[in-house]
């Protein structure tokens, strides 16, 4: 970036009670900044605050019709900006809130257009994380919050990521070190009859059916429009990504030979695995953690894409995981990051 173009000093603090009122301060006033949640730093404004909120998406370079996440303190606070909570709804609430789950509610009149992309719903969660939840808490607004990346760059889990996308664009990040949870909430739409997931994320598709029965897991191409974000190209990795589906022995023996023919060819390629599997390969390889320990591999997840991006490689080997629990998430992040390229063996 100019230096013409940036317009502010970005400050990084601590999360103790002087940046938290800095943060909370600056929100009052009408400015963004990026905070920690459980699942991704979020940058955020006053959710009543149309000047505010356009600097959010002036900061992302995002498109204004991709509607934002409303992150609360409470759950009365919910009903600051949304109709009609269901029994359904507040099952949820009281089972998973604060944590990982956004859902999707019909919006109150004065919540802006700008936040819900001029949808009539609005999404909110209660994140699982004391930073923000005092921050919210000392705002006394809720506050709208994307993931505070670049728009096309892997949501940040930690406030070193957030600089390199946001230096110069806000003026103040919250370090509270790496996110927990590594991936975004899972968004639930709850307006209609059956529940229906959005975005899967780590409150799984089998946890939701466990409290409430029936969820739709799959959004038609008429529920996807209600969810403009997935319209919308993800992170994709500057190098050619490839997921390798298949049985375990045969994955690893696919991908060497795949390796070996790139690099005949003169192409540099690195493989993301796992702890158990990553005595297989040698020279650029990224693991995810343990394959047992999902929670682990979606903390481990967006770091290792900015990983790959560093090593210059020309392509990326992943290999798949179950699509189901918390596999779904993940597998769903990697879908998007390599366009859907699957290689069934
Ligand atoms: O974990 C998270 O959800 C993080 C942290 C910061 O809370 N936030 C986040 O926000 O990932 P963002 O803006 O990167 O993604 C929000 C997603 C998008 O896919 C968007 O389309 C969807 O939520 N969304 C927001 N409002 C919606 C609405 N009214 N109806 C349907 N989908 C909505
Ligand atoms: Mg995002």
């Amino acid at each position: 970036m100019s230096k013409q173009t940036k317009k502010y000093t970005t400050k990084t603090v601590a999360p103790g009670l002087a940046g938290i009122n800095q943060a909370a301060e600056l929100i009052k006033q009408g400015e963004v900044i990026a905070f920690p949640t459980e699942t991704v730093y979020g940058l955020g404004a006053d959710c009543f605050n149309v000047t505010a909120l356009k600097k959010i998406y002036r900061a992302k370079g995002r498109p204004s019709d991709n509607p934002v996440i409303v992150h609360v303190a409470s759950t009365e606070q919910v009903h600051d900006v949304a109709n009609n909570v269901s029994e359904t709804a507040k099952k949820l609430m009281d089972h998973f809130w604060p944590g990982p789950l956004t859902l999707v509610f019909e919006k109150k009149k004065d919540v802006p257009d700008i936040v819900t992309g001029g949808l009539k719903t609005v999404a909110v969660r209660i994140p699982q994380h004391h930073v923000a939840q005092a921050i919210i808490e000392q705002a006394g607004v809720p506050i709208a919050a994307p993931s505070a990346n670049l728009s096309g760059k892997p949501s940040p889990t930690t406030a070193q990521a957030v600089l390199s996308d946001m230096d110069g664009k806000i003026s103040l990040i919250i370090d509270s070190g790496p996110c927990e949870v590594g991936i975004e909430s899972t968004v639930l739409d709850v307006t209609g009859k059956i529940p229906i997931i959005l975005r899967p994320g780590m409150v799984t598709y089998e946890m939701l059916s466990e409290v409430i029965g029936q969820v739709d897991r799959k959004a038609s191409d008429d529920e996807k429009a209600k969810s403009p974000g997935t319209k919308y190209s993800h992170y994709s990795p500057n190098a050619n990504l490839t997921i390798i589906h298949g049985p375990q022995a045969a994955i690893s023996r696919h991908i060497l030979i795949k390796i070996s023919a790139d690099a005949a060819a003169g192409n540099k390629s690195g493989v993301m695995c796992y702890d158990q599997t990553k005595r297989n390969y040698s020279g650029s390889v990224i693991s995810l953690g343990s394959q047992y320990n999902l929670k682990e591999v979606a903390k481990n997840l967006y770091e290792a894409f900015r990983k790959a991006d560093e090593m210059a490689l020309t392509n990326v080997y992943v290999e798949a995981l179950d699509d189901k629990n918390e596999g779904s998430a993940i597998m769903n992040r990697l879908m998007h990051a390599a366009n859907n390229q699957v290689e069934e063996i």
